[in-house]
């Protein structure tokens, strides 16, 4: 997995990860995804369109949010996310979400089409970020709104740094890697506003929420590992070795937990901006 490029790498990881993402460990993801529809709220029978859909917790959301007279455009790459969420179309009968396998640096719409762009955690992934947000901005039209989440610096530590400091250790991660992950490339709000403000977007507003929780022990936490973007990684290392990796990551992890559970921290930006 090593080898290939970052948009196969993408593709592969999450085509991977499809059948677990829904997992309530992961919840902070249709959390996340109402809490980024209710602050942008859009009006009913707008047209919006959800980037990096992935299992469609955003989509599904705004869907709802703009009634039968309104069209949520679904895209990502990885087309097993896509099937999740077809199921979910055809289980609750939404009639107003169309799905397309399409990259969200080349969009097949036409310009100033869109009254808002979505994106939840999904921006970060884009190799490069300001080519792709301006493709966003082509799709909008004048006055229309985007709006991404990204993860703080905060999020999910210290169990990621700890992680990570184990798979160096290991040898399964460079000290460059480390420091180079695509989830926190955003993790600073002024870089989530200086993205903004380069597409040429105006009224930019970054605000930062905590959509934390308590897992119910350590293993819950892997699951959060396993059935995310983290996946890719850990696929690279021999399976006898994840094992010894993952039982000694979460015995070191034991002193964290409380009488509650172990503490996710999902320190979240949600970014905006308006199209002149
Ligand atoms: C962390 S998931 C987020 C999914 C969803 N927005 C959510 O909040 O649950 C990231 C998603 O971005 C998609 N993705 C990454 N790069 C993409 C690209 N260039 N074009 C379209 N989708 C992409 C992945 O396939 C994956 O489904």
């Amino acid at each position: 997995m090593n080898e290939i490029d970052p948009r196969s790498r993408v593709i592969s990881v999450f085509n991977l990860v499809a059948a677990g993402y829904d997992d309530p460990a992961l919840r902070f993801f249709p959390f996340c995804a109402d809490r980024l529809v209710g602050r942008i709220n859009p009006a009913p029978g707008s047209r919006v369109l959800d980037v990096a859909t992935g299992t469609g917790v955003v989509a599904l959301a705004a869907a709802q949010a703009v009634g039968q007279q309104g069209r949520v455009m679904a895209i990502d790459l990885a087309e097993s996310m896509l099937d999740r969420l077809q199921e979910k179309v055809e289980k609750f009968g939404v009639r107003n979400i169309d799905l397309h396998v399409m990259d969200a640096n080349s969009l097949d719409f036409r310009r100033d089409y869109f009254d808002y762009v979505i994106c939840s955690f999904g921006i970060f992934l884009l190799p490069d970020m300001v080519a792709g947000i301006r493709e966003w901005a082509r799709v909008l039209k004048p006055g229309g709104r985007v709006m991404f989440t990204a993860f703080g610096k905060r999020a999910f530590q210290p169990m990621m740094e700890r992680l990570l400091t184990r798979l160096e250790h290991h040898g399964f991660m460079s000290a460059d890697e480390k420091t180079t992950m695509a989830s926190i490339r955003l993790a600073e709000p002024e870089r989530c506003r200086e993205l903004l403000f380069q597409a040429g977007f105006k009224e930019i507003e970054v605000t930062t929420e905590q959509v934390g929780y308590h897992l119910k022990d350590e293993s819950q936490w892997w699951d959060v590992l396993w059935n995310s973007g983290m996946r890719g990684r850990l696929e690279l290392i021999p399976p006898a070795e994840r094992e010894d990796l993952m039982t000694q990551h979460l015995t070191e992890l034991q002193p964290l937990m409380t009488e509650k559970g172990l503490w996710l921290d999902v320190e979240t930006h949600f970014a905006a901006g308006t199209k002149p």
